[in-house]
């Protein structure tokens, strides 16, 4: 482990970027060349292990070009470059679409190290509206669960799950996908980023991870607003986080499964993605029902343990490619979820076996994007962060 530490310093030293005052680190150097929203709150984490002060600093940038409805964008041109050169309708510096919402869970990473009120308080405010922003514009209607504008916002950007509600077959071309992504990004633009207004015509899903994600950061922001003496957030957040539990149960939940939902009917999406391990992270499940959940379908070589350990999409699924993105390869930050999640629940036998799986993946392959979990084949970027997130499994 002591290597592998300073291989992932060596990748971050590589990956730093400083613009003016700002300092923030690429995904990739040759495929990410800028600043991504939940890539940098992994970065934290990371960086929490061996630079807190660059740790604070990522997350300073991160939350240096929000909107002012308190919305931070999923990325940060901060050098614009011919990679991903579109056209997202807000001038040249930033994206108009946000990202699983984990900004609490760094911020929170950060305080566990060393106490620094000061910096909470620093970064508290960005942070407050961001949620304020996620609560009012993408829950209008106070059902307490939120609603994504493209594929993207998840972070799977391909992933199969939307693949219905995008009108294309289980089976498709990557561009044909990439297509209708970049049509709902034109089409939030005619909405004048007015997404609660008008963006439900074209795509408005609940997803069950970015859902997830938010309960368990409302669960750190809860934390961070009693650190810093403001009762009233505190209440305010937790009362939305346990309406969120119970939305999320009540809407999502069927035969031990939580499912993303699409429409004012709620239209469940019953395609089985790592997805449905997203609930572990947030305690979301019972005792009894994680165990079916780990025992019948996790660790179930027929569905997502596969020999290098989880496909993102399960095996059985029609939509199952182990080279394609999202649909299905390896992805180590979805690991890393995972494993927290096993941890929750105390399967520490499988976390450790997960966490070794992704060791060799690394060894084997070196810090790729993803991987193909049937051969272990590193593909898509090369020097890319996410791997880092090993030294958080433990
Ligand atoms: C890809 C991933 C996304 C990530 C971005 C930068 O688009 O799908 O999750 O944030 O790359 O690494």
């Amino acid at each position: 482990m002591a290597q592998f530490e300073d291989q992932i310093k060596t990748l971050f030293a590589n990956n730093s970027r400083q613009a003016g005052d700002w300092q923030y680190t690429v995904p990739s150097p040759q495929s990410y060349p800028y600043q991504w929203l939940w890539d940098s709150c992994f970065h934290v984490i990371i960086y929490s292990y061996f630079d807190l002060g660059r740790a604070k600093a990522e997350l300073r940038s991160l939350l240096a070009k929000r909107f002012d409805n308190g919305m931070v964008p999923h990325m940060i041109y901060w050098k614009r470059g011919p990679v991903i050169d579109i056209d997202w309708g807000r001038g040249r510096d930033v994206s108009t679409i946000t990202q699983p919402p984990m900004i609490a869970y760094a911020a929170w990473q950060i305080f566990q190290k060393d106490n620094d009120l000061d910096f909470l308080e620093s970064v508290y405010r960005p942070i407050f509206h961001y949620y304020k922003y996620l609560i009012n514009e993408r829950d209008p209607h106070e059902k307490y669960i939120l609603g994504m504008i493209n594929p993207d916002e998840s972070g799977e950007d391909n992933s199969p799950r939307f693949d219905g509600v995008l009108g294309l077959p289980p089976v498709h071309r990557f561009d044909e996908n990439l297509a209708k992504r970049i049509g709902l990004v034109n089409e939030n633009i005619k909405c004048k980023f007015d997404a609660p207004f008008c963006m439900k015509n074209f795509f408005w899903v609940k997803d069950v991870p970015f859902n997830a994600i938010m309960v368990e950061n409302l669960q750190r922001l809860v934390y961070i607003a009693e650190k810093l003496e403001r009762g009233y957030d505190a209440e305010y957040f937790s009362r939305k986080r346990d309406a969120m539990i119970k939305a999320m149960r009540a809407l999502m939940f069927e035969d031990g499964f939580y499912w993303s939902t699409f429409g004012e009917n709620y239209q469940k999406i019953k395609v089985k993605t790592w997805a449905i391990f997203a609930p572990l992270f947030a305690k979301l499940l019972s005792r009894d029902e994680a165990e079916i959940l780990v025992k019948n379908h996790l660790t179930n070589p027929k569905e997502f343990w596969c020999p290098y350990p989880i496909s993102t999409v399960s095996v059985n699924e029609p939509s199952f490619n182990p080279k394609d993105m999202w649909r299905g390869p390896v992805w180590l930050a979805v690991n890393w979820f995972v494993y927290q999640g096993l941890k929750n629940y105390g399967y520490n036998e499988e976390a450790a076996a997960l966490k070794e799986k992704s060791l060799a993946l690394i060894a084997k392959n070196g810090f790729r994007e993803y991987f193909n979990p049937l051969t272990g084949e590193g593909l898509g970027a090369r020097d890319f962060t996410w791997g880092g997130l090993l030294l958080d499994m433990n």
